[in-house]
């Protein structure tokens, strides 16, 4: 493809629960469409030239869901994992999490740690699993480590102390499924990131799709304040 790859690519998956309600199936049969579909995309970024993909999977909004949904959600992550092992290893992908995971339960806390020492070395694609994930939650604690580190605030700081320490701000940030915002999102690090919004639902979401987007960033100009 001469269709320059970009550096950092962030989605928010949208439009499981809908996908599924259209097709009378549950919700939750959505969720597990749309982890397929994260496979894909993932694998699909990793062979085109992608650094980093960021996919929020899970919000600090949505505790608020019915508990059974939450349920499912949390057994899914924890599904794909393991999953994903073979697949991140086999291919020289990189797994890490953002967000505070110490919410969650133990067994799966102990598989994202698990799955990060496991596929550290990975030299190709770094895939990042936004995981009970805030922008808002994450600049507080941020601010709240450089205060016990006795640290000034600075941008350089502040960033040294995001989750998303080591991985450069989004280049391309897509959410799927028709909405148009950001829900609290990775605020600071979308600062000039270019936004692309498509009606298509995440479980319908291809390749093809991602490389039309791709191509359409490489027309647009980054001016960045500038002239
Ligand atoms: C996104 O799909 C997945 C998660 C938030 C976990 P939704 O579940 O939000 O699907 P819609 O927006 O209700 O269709
Ligand atoms: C954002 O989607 C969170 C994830 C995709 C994990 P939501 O469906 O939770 O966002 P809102 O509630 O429509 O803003
Ligand atoms: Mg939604």
């Amino acid at each position: 493809m001469d269709n320059k790859a970009p550096s950092h690519i962030a989605i928010i998956m949208d439009g499981n629960g809908r996908w599924a309600k259209e097709r009378n199936l549950k919700r939750t049969a959505g969720h597990s469409a749309g982890a397929d579909v994260a496979r894909k995309i993932t694998m699909h970024c990793s062979n085109i030239g992608v650094d980093y993909l960021t996919l929020y999977a899970f919000s600090t909004e949505n505790w608020q869901r019915p508990r059974l949904e939450v349920e499912f959600l949390m057994k899914l992550i924890e599904k794909y994992l393991k999953q994903e092992l073979a697949i991140y290893l086999e291919n020289g992908i990189r797994f890490k999490s953002i967000g505070d995971v110490s919410k969650f339960s133990k067994s799966l806390q102990k598989i994202i740690r698990l799955t990060e020492e496991k596929t550290a070395h990975g030299k190709k694609l770094t895939q990042i699993l936004a995981l009970n994930y805030g922008s808002r939650d994450e600049i507080v604690r941020a601010v709240r480590k450089l205060n016990e580190k006795n640290l000034e605030v600075t941008e350089a700081n502040i960033e040294a102390n995001l989750d998303t320490v080591g991985i450069p701000d989004v280049d391309i940030l897509i959410r799927t499924s028709g909405e148009v915002r950001l829900s609290n999102y990775l605020l600071w690090q979308n600062a000039y990131s270019e936004m692309f919004f498509t009606n298509t639902y995440w479980p319908d979401f291809t390749k093809n799709e991602l490389d039309d987007i791709i191509s359409d960033y490489n027309n647009r100009e980054r001016r960045f304040g500038g002239i």
